[in-house]
């Protein structure tokens, strides 16, 4: 393939999708262009599968129903959307991919990491990142920012404790994967916009 993927990482509350947007905006003005996708969704498919995710039901989802629901949406997702785009040597830039199941459903429920793994590879099939840029902010700082777990969607009302695995299983993967850079966000949004334009004006991929 030859355009290049690169997604965007991060525990929530570090203001992921705010830099998702201005660095969308900065490629509109200075004429760059670039795909830009997200997870869950991305795809009238994947979106559907998101809300049922996301919903709060009365009806408590199992850790692994979840699990699938979110391969399943990357599936979607991949084949529809990025495969596509990177076959057309286009740049790609997804908010969230697999390293978030690794986190949230591995890390952060404790389903086990190998299966996670397994699933990812099936999801992905041919697609391959190329770099990923994880914004690192500790989950107590995201908490902070965000203004605690009240209310939000099924997810956000998740506990600090569960925030705290999930960071610590984003941290484990960035420390054993090559493509993943961090990206100090506990500045200023003007300041972690700079570094991820910087990370990829660097490697010549805009
Ligand atoms: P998102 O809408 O990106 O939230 P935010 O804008 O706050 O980053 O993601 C929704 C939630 O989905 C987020 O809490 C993380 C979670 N998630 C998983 O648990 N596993 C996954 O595989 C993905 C892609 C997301």
């Amino acid at each position: 393939m030859n355009g290049k993927f690169v997604t965007i990482e991060g525990c929530d509350g570090v203001g992921k999708s705010t830099q998702v947007r201005l660095l969308k905006e900065r490629f509109e003005r200075e004429g760059i262009a670039a795909v830009f996708t997200r997870e869950p969704g991305g795809t009238v498919i994947a979106e559907k599968i998101r809300k049922i995710i996301l919903e709060n039901e009365a009806e408590k989802m199992d850790a692994m129903t979840e699990l699938f629901l979110y391969e399943a949406s990357r599936r979607q997702h991949t084949a529809r959307i990025i495969e596509p785009a990177l076959e057309a040597g286009k740049l790609v830039i997804c908010d969230r991919y697999v390293d978030s199941t690794l986190a949230y459903q591995g890390y952060g429920r404790g389903l086990d990491i190998e299966t996670i793994k397994r699933l990812n590879a099936v999801a992905c099939g041919k697609t391959k990142i190329d770099l990923t840029l994880f914004l690192d902010v500790t989950s107590k700082e995201g908490f902070k920012r965000k203004g605690g777990a009240s209310g939000g969607d099924r997810l956000e009302s998740e506990s600090a404790a569960f925030y705290e695995r999930v960071y610590a299983g984003f941290s484990s993967i960035a420390d054993e994967e090559k493509r993943v850079v961090r990206v100090d966000a506990s500045g200023t949004k003007t300041q972690t916009h700079e570094k991820l334009y910087a990370s990829l004006k660097q490697r010549g991929y805009i």
